[in-house]
């Protein structure tokens, strides 16, 4: 939905499509992120990958490098330490 969100306000560009977008960021989850935390532990990631896609999209519209840090902390980490050779990312899917 964020994303979805992001786009919208990126054609419409009215400031109740970015703040309504705020709702579905999950800011327990984005804020460790944005502080470089290793918040994926027992945490199952590919519900929280939406997010983060609209995080990136969150930068493509407005330009503010904190959402391309976040969004790229969590695919580095997700590349890096929390991926099975089966392709799974997180508990339960190996
Ligand atoms: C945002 O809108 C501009 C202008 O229409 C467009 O060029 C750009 O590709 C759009 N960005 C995204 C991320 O959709
Ligand atoms: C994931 O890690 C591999 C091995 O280091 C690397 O080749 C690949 O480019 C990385 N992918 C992303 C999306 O960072």
């Amino acid at each position: 939905m964020n994303d979805v969100l992001y786009r919208l306000y990126n054609i419409t560009k009215d400031l109740r499509h970015l703040v309504l977008a705020q709702i579905f960021v999950k800011p327990c989850f984005l804020g460790l992120l944005a502080v470089k935390a290793n918040s994926l532990s027992n945490l199952d990631v590919n519900t929280h990958i939406p997010i983060v896609i609209g995080t990136q999209m969150r930068y493509e519209v407005t330009g503010h490098p904190l959402y391309k840090e976040i969004a790229t902390f969590f695919i580095d980490m997700v590349n890096s330490s929390h991926t099975y050779a089966t392709g799974g990312t997180s508990i339960n899917e190996l």
